[in-house]
């Protein structure tokens, strides 16, 4: 039962990419949707064509005050949340650790991690009092592995699985749910800068020699999202072709 019956889920970084495809695909299942991004416009144009079940509210989720606002103003417009898929996600930059920016690693930490833990706290009352409620949260490959040259990004994503496992165990016994899924390598505009050699190395790492696409994501997310998964949580689900679990030689 993937159908939302008019269930609100919040959706982060639903501007583009994984967040909006997966925006789109709660709307068609019957969620009214949420969008949070920073790009104001992106969300309105986006929101316009998927009709009333469909709002944005524009937010850097970095910026704690904005972000509850924006958190605030989508519970006023479609009431309480049942679910929050928090995806937005920002990539740093690729340097050796020790000299990577302070700056940016704080950034980085505070958009992955810290800002999924605000709107956790913010939106999880009003799921335990209804009973009922999922949290869904953006992983990544280096939510499990070590990778090099981008420290904080490796940090954050570690640190965001982590959090989910801590949500799931304490909100369990109030029917809240939450669950990790981890992106492989998913074509979405942050790989519209790699070039097309760099793509086809990237492709001989999958087992299933491709990248995957934001709908096959989206699919998985709705999917742990809905009361379907009402037995699954305090896990992590990867959407990624088979590289995770296997070793080519
Ligand atoms: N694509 C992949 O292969 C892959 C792999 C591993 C993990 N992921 C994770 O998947 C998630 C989505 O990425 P994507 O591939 O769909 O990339 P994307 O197309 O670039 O989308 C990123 C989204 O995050 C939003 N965002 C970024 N910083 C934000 C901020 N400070 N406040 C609010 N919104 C912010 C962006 O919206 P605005 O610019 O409008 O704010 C955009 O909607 C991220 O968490 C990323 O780390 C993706």
């Amino acid at each position: 039962m993937t159908d939302f019956a008019g269930r609100h889920v919040i959706v982060t970084g639903a501007s583009s990419g994984i967040g909006l495809a997966t925006a789109r695909m709660l709307v068609a299942r019957g969620a009214r949707v949420s969008m949070l991004a920073r790009r104001q416009a992106m969300l309105d144009e986006e929101a316009a064509q998927l009709g009333a079940n469909a709002a944005g509210f524009a937010a850097d989720v970095g910026d704690k005050g904005a972000l509850e606002a924006a958190l605030s103003a989508a519970t006023a417009h479609f009431g309480p949340a049942y679910g929050l898929f928090a995806n937005a996600g920002l990539a740093g930059n690729f340097a050796p650790a020790l000299s990577y920016s302070p700056d940016l690693f704080d950034e980085v930490l505070r958009v992955n991690l810290t800002s999924v833990f605000w709107a956790i706290q913010a939106l999880a009352p009003a799921m335990i009092e209804a009973g009922e409620g999922s949290i869904l949260v953006t992983g990544s490959m280096a939510s499990k592995r070590g990778m090099a040259m981008n420290p904080a990004y490796v940090a954050s994503k570690h640190g965001v699985l982590g959090l989910s496992r801590a949500i799931a165990v304490e909100l369990a016994p109030h029917k809240v749910r939450c669950n990790c899924v981890i992106p492989g390598f998913i074509e979405t505009p942050a790989f519209d800068l790699i070039p097309p050699d760099q793509a086809a190395r990237i492709n001989q790492r999958v087992p299933q020699r491709r990248m995957g696409s934001s709908d096959e994501l989206a699919e998985v997310a709705c999917f742990l999202l809905s009361p379907a998964a009402a037995h699954v949580t305090a896990q992590d689900w990867a959407v990624d072709g088979g590289v995770l679990n296997t070793l080519e030689v």
